[in-house]
């Protein structure tokens, strides 16, 4: 095992031990939360855990989900999710996130939004000190409005490319249908609520990958001495 998935799988299994019989539980996609799905189906199988149902942010984790038997219930159909469990693509030191690098960011918000609490789970590549010097902002836009959504943003001095698929001719085609624009602000995001605001107020954004004031807890992995180890940093505010 590389140590990057080293320290994923460590704080997938982190995030487990914070699960208890009864929840209802919203399973995050990527592969960090990938790795929590498969240690919360030995869990249960084991019978550490009981009566726990969950909620899917994409149809990747539907998909292993159900293929690991874990009980999976609609978001439509709960009023509240115990404990999200998800990843992220880059966190700053106050738990704003960058997300939707598996382009499922619009479920994915919508599990967090209902979670009484969310639990964000990253290796240390993810934190950084500025959000989108690095990694793209990902913006789910309605397939014909996609060149109206990249000419505004490029008036917000903002670069967009849409995000093209491997293994298919064409662009990305998310869970919802639609397409991704990977933005990059030059200078990177300073004011994350603001950048989200003005992107979701654009005419055919159906939502973008800025998560701010959602995230309660974020557990990391690092190498220590050659082994996986984990932390909890501090929320700076
Ligand atoms: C998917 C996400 C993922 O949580 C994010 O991309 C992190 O993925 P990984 O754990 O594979 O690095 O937001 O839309």
């Amino acid at each position: 095992m590389d140590s990057q998935t080293q320290m994923k799988q460590i704080v997938a299994d982190a995030a487990i031990k914070e699960v208890k019989s009864d929840m209802i539980l919203g399973l995050g996609s990527g592969s960090t939360a990938a790795l929590m799905i498969k240690s919360l189906a030995d869990e249960i199988r084991s019978g550490k855990l009981q009566n726990i149902r969950g909620v899917a942010t994409s149809f990747q984790s539907e998909v292993l989900a159900l293929e690991l038997d874990i009980p999976i219930i609609d978001l439509g159909s709960v009023s509240r999710i115990d404990l999200a469990i998800d990843g992220a693509d880059e966190v700053d030191p106050g738990f704003q996130l960058i997300k939707g690098g598996g382009a499922c960011h619009v479920r994915e918000k919508l599990v967090a939004a209902k979670a009484n609490q969310l639990l964000i789970v990253v290796d240390e590549t993810k934190l950084v000190q500025n959000l989108n010097l690095s990694f793209p902002l990902p913006v789910e836009v309605l397939p014909n409005a996609w060149k109206h959504v990249h000419d505004t943003i490029a008036e917000m001095n903002g670069t967009s490319n849409l995000r093209m698929a491997t293994k298919k001719a064409g662009p990305v085609v998310t869970d919802q249908g639609n397409l991704i624009l990977d933005v990059f602000f030059n200078g990177g995001i300073k004011n994350p609520k603001d950048i989200e605001m003005c992107i979701n107020n654009i005419p055919g954004v159906l939502e973008n990958g800025l998560f701010v004031d959602l995230a309660d807890r974020v557990l990391v992995g690092k190498i220590e001495n050659n082994n996986p180890v984990v932390y909890s940093p501090t929320k700076v505010s």
